[in-house]
């Protein structure tokens, strides 16, 4: 089945200067960002640790886009609400960070926000399957999360499968590690119509000088979107 699906790019501020996060964010949004990726680490879940709710309720008021939060954390039920109020428009929670995923998105969706469900590198497609209607978006970790700037792993067969899944349910399928004009097409292909960049959006800009941000932007579009097509 041929389908051209509209690419998301997701450039995640964990790649952006600490601190400066609000002109961080305006100028990857004013270079063509589609949502704005937001790491939630808790050091325990995974080996890194970045911020919390009141961080994230600090970027709400800079974002225009989308914000696209994705919760490495465990427990993940006692933090929903924090994070429906800190403004998320999607919560992302990992299938492995708990027993009960089921019930998460229920929660996730109970507050008012798009509910995503993330599976590690490890993780098989099947573990969604019982999940597909409770769910708006699918992340496929590309690398084990806890860090920017580490080694794609593929998981195109994992993305097919995942597709083949959905069938015709809205679910965004986003890809998260790795992600640069090179493997980006690789996803596409397989089917997926997010893509996270941290270090392949940020790499060689800042803030006083954005339009790298801009080029590294539209190169990994214009990749993704040659494979789009096909
Ligand atoms: C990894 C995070 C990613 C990360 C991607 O744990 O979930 O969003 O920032 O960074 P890059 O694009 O550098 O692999
Ligand atoms: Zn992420």
């Amino acid at each position: 089945m041929s389908m051209r699906r509209k690419i998301r790019i997701a450039p995640s501020i964990l790649s952006a200067d600490f601190a400066d996060f609000g002109r961080e964010i305006r100028a990857i949004e004013d270079q063509g960002a589609d949502w704005v990726h937001v790491d939630v680490m808790d050091g325990h879940f995974v080996p890194n640790l970045t911020f919390g709710p009141p961080a994230v309720a600090a970027f709400r008021k800079h974002v225009r886009t989308v914000m696209d939060v994705h919760l490495m954390i465990a427990p993940v039920d006692p933090w929903i609400d924090a994070y429906a109020r800190a403004g998320a428009d999607i919560l992302t929670a990992h299938v492995e960070a708990g027993p009960h995923i089921h019930r998460t998105l229920q929660a996730i969706r109970g507050a008012g926000m798009k509910a995503g469900v993330a599976l590690n590198p490890g993780t098989p497609a099947e573990a969604v399957e019982h999940l597909l209607d409770l769910t708006d978006l699918i992340c496929v970790m590309t690398v084990n999360p806890g860090f920017g700037g580490q080694k794609f792993i593929d998981m195109s067969a994992k993305v097919r499968r995942l597709r083949a899944m959905i069938g015709d349910r809205p679910v965004h399928v986003e890809i998260d590690g790795g992600m640069d004009p090179v493997t980006a097409p690789l996803m596409v292909a397989a089917g997926a119509d997010v893509l996270v960049a941290g270090s392949a959006v940020f790499k060689g800009g800042s803030v006083d000088n954005p339009g790298v941000y801009g080029a590294n932007i539209r190169a990994i579009r214009a990749a993704a979107e040659g494979a789009a097509g096909a």
